[in-house]
């Protein structure tokens, strides 16, 4: 591998694919972050004036990042053998078949969410990707970036969940703030996805939820409606659903409320927990409330990382991969959990086209 000449020569490499408003504000200053573990070895946008305006962003800690543009520039991070792994952070629509080539180039690959517009695609992309014939020593990690799995409140939480007994119901509450001040407010891709704001942002609350019990969901019963008609339909979403350990719960999602709340409780015979989204110390994160038998209650704040430690750990999967042919890669970060999530919001829509018959959540084994 080339020296760079700042002592990172032995670092694995990777390229950005993309240059929208998640790659520029998100991975790039988490990138920085993790400069002493991974090298950005390139970004790549579509035009190539955009894919210079990214790369100035990162030259304080990427000095010798390189731009890419359109087909060629693709090609060119796919016959780089020095790049071990590539982020891709594009629109919903066109992620999947991107990760894909670059999969079946040999890179290991972190899809930004959603998994898949559908479980269709998901399913298919699944059977190409395992189809994939065995050419490299390894086979390419498949990732999808879900912070949620990694933000420690929900895995502090998710620990926390045994001590409050058998569960009796759960409520998930997001009021979101997407409003004409919020940077993706006019995104067009998001605007022209089916499911609109409700399966985009929608995966990360249920992702949460999955995470914070431990017991996928196996139906779902809901009504959604278009209430506010600068967004895109639905916009609103209201469903009863049920766990594989047999708790129910309710999930109500407005994507522009007047008063944001994200709020996930869980009441058990033993004990309740509450993961709520809040600010503390000037700082963004997760309020987690434990309430247990003997009326003891703890209260502890969860500042925001899970970006980060997402990308961390996708750093040493890649890493671990190359030595290692059989390593197996962090679960969290799995193709197929992306899916699932994508799965439970496609239900609930399936069935507020149904005007709220129970549908079946499709299962990725
Ligand atoms: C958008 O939501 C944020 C957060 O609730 C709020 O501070 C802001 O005033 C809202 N902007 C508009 C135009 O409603
Ligand atoms: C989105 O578009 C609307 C209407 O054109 C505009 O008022 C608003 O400022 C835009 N918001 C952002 C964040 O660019």
């Amino acid at each position: 591998m080339a020296g760079d000449g700042d002592g990172r020569a032995g670092l694995p490499r990777i390229a950005v694919v993309g240059a929208g408003i998640f790659a520029r504000t998100q991975y790039i200053p988490r990138l920085r972050e993790i400069a002493h573990l991974v090298v950005l070895k390139a970004i790549w946008s579509r035009t190539q004036e955009s894919a210079k305006a990214a790369a100035e962003l990162a030259r304080d800690f990427a000095p010798e990042i390189e731009c890419k543009w359109g087909d060629a520039g693709l090609e060119e991070i796919m016959g780089d053998c020095s790049i071990m792994g590539v982020a891709v952070v594009l629109p919903g629509q066109v992620q999947v078949e991107l990760s894909l080539k670059m999969l079946k180039a040999g890179k290991h690959v972190i899809q930004e969410k959603p998994a898949s517009a559908s479980t269709t695609e998901a399913e298919t992309a699944l059977s190409v990707y395992n189809s994939f014939p065995n050419q490299f020593p390894y086979k390419p990690i498949w990732a999808v970036g879900e912070n949620y799995r990694f933000e420690p409140a929900f895995v502090e939480s998710s620990k926390l969940i045994k001590d409050i007994g058998d569960m009796m119901h759960i409520q998930v509450i997001i009021e979101g703030s997407m409003n004409s001040s919020n940077p993706y407010f006019n995104s067009s891709w998001r605007r022209n996805f089916v499911g609109g704001f409700v399966l985009d942002m929608g995966v990360h609350f249920i992702a949460g939820l999955r995470m914070l019990v431990g017991s996928e969901i196996t139906s779902v019963s809901s009504i959604s409606r278009h209430v506010d008609m600068a967004l895109p339909p639905p916009d609103n979403i209201c469903s009863l659903f049920q766990l594989e350990n047999g708790c129910a719960g309710v999930f109500v999602f407005a994507v522009n409320s007047r008063s944001p709340k994200l709020l996930w409780r869980v009441d058990g015979t033993k004990g309740t927990i509450e993961v709520e989204r809040g600010v503390d110390s000037g700082k963004h994160g997760y309020q987690v409330l434990f309430s247990g038998e003997n009326g003891q209650c703890q209260k502890k704040f969860y500042p925001f990382c899970g970006v980060n430690e997402e990308l961390k750990m996708f750093v040493q999967d890649m890493l671990a991969a190359s030595k290692d042919g059989d390593h197996e890669a962090e679960p969290r970060s799995s193709y197929v959990e992306g899916a699932r999530d994508v799965a439970v919001l496609e239900a609930m829509l399936e069935s507020s086209a149904k005007q709220g018959a129970p549908v079946q959540v499709k299962r990725f084994p």
